[in-house]
């Protein structure tokens, strides 16, 4: 098991990853001394949050689940009154906590339910994909969709522990757990080049889920997005590099109605960053040429996804990081370091992504 002490403005909070952590759980809520506990979960993490609600109980504390429908649409207002009904049923006070046993659906939703329920209840996140360990439950970003928009909807809110315990991947949908890897690479390419070599030395073992090389995996991107986080919390300079992939990334996502999932388009998106990077003279060939080689290794193979280019491209343009107009495309330079800020002429995107369609 490793353990990191994370740093926000409100205050240090452990992060602990590995196998089997019912205990260390236990221990982390017995530290928290808090005055009542509810689990939120969705329908097929259920069996994972009873095991959580058992080591809750032997800590001395009531607790009750309720689990929200799996899937995305339930990043929503209806099921955010759920989340805020449960609490109230569950008399959680100001000293109690919520806890978040699930992907990053059920962070996202419980995490902005904390922050609201009593003017902010303490979060303890126990992320069950490898996405919300690598990704969401790092940051302190929760929310809910609006009707049109992902994410529009939301608060900052840190929280209190994080316990991710690598034993919840085994069960995840084959799809799910590949597509984790696209922001892993990101961080590898836009921020360590250590954890590149890392990946690319075990691909095979990463793709049979052995567990000690997850864990050694989940740290090093843990500690990849925590240093950014604490750099800029609120998400207005420096943490844009984590957008790394997601700019053409998004478009795809949105130009197709969200049937290219987010970890395949992040995979597209990085490759044609990565292109653009190489015909500006930003980067040369070979570090594109890795970082698609190690993308495929690890399961997000570059068939072109079905998409019309013209809708990507109309999408690249209303991207929501873009700032009067121009896009923050976010440019590898080598691997391990990306930058923001370069200006990339509209008419290499488009020859790009073109090419990278067809
Ligand atoms: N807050 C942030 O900073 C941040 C960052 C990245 C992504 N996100 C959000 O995270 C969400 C995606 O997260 P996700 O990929 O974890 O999706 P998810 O939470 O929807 O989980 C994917 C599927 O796997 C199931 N599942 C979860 N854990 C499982 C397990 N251990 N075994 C079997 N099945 C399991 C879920 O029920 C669901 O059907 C999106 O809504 C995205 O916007 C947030
Ligand atoms: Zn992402």
């Amino acid at each position: 098991m490793v353990r990191l002490i994370l740093d926000s403005s409100s205050g240090g909070y452990p992060v602990l990853i590995g196998t089997n952590l019912n205990r260390n759980l236990r221990d982390v809520v017995t530290r928290l001394d808090p005055t009542g506990a509810a689990i939120v979960t969705d329908s097929n993490v259920r069996p994972w949050a009873l095991k959580v609600g058992k080591a809750i109980k032997r800590a001395g504390l009531k607790t009750g689940i309720h689990a929200i429908p799996a899937g995305e649409r339930s990043k929503s207002m209806t099921q955010l009154q759920s989340v805020l009904a449960f609490l109230e049923r569950q008399r959680i006070d100001r000293g109690g906590i919520v806890i978040a046993v699930g992907g990053g659906t059920v962070g996202d939703l419980a995490g902005l339910a904390a922050s609201m329920w009593q003017r902010g209840v303490r979060l303890v996140s126990v992320p069950t994909t490898l996405l919300a360990m690598v990704d969401s439950s790092i940051g302190g970003k929760t929310g809910v969709n609006g009707r049109r928009s992902k994410n529009a909807i939301g608060t900052f809110w840190q929280p209190s522990a994080v316990i991710s315990d690598i034993a919840a991947i085994e069960s995840l949908p084959e799809p799910a757990y590949r597509d984790a890897f696209a922001e892993v690479v990101k961080y590898a390419v836009a921020m360590d080049r250590s954890l590149f070599d890392l990946l690319q030395r075990n691909s095979p073992r990463l793709l049979e889920r052995d567990s000690s090389m997850l864990e050694r995996v989940v740290f090093r991107c843990v500690a990849a997005k925590a240093l950014i986080v604490a750099k800029d919390e609120r998400d207005r300079g420096p943490r844009a590099i984590l957008n790394y992939g997601h700019t053409a990334g998004h478009a795809l996502e949105a130009a197709t109605a969200f049937r290219v999932t987010h970890g395949r388009a992040v995979a597209f998106g990085m490759r044609v960053a990565a292109r653009i990077s190489v015909s500006m003279d930003l980067c040369s060939k070979r570090v594109a040429e890795s970082q698609d080689g190690l993308l495929t290794a690890l399961g997000l193979p570059d068939k072109p996804p079905h998409a019309d280019p013209k809708r990507v491209l109309a999408a690249v343009a209303l991207d929501k990081k873009a700032r009067r107009g121009k896009v923050a495309w976010v440019m590898p330079r080598r691997i391990g370091h990306a930058e923001i800020g370069h200006a990339v002429p509209g008419a290499l995107v488009r020859r790009v992504i073109t090419r990278s369609l067809a």
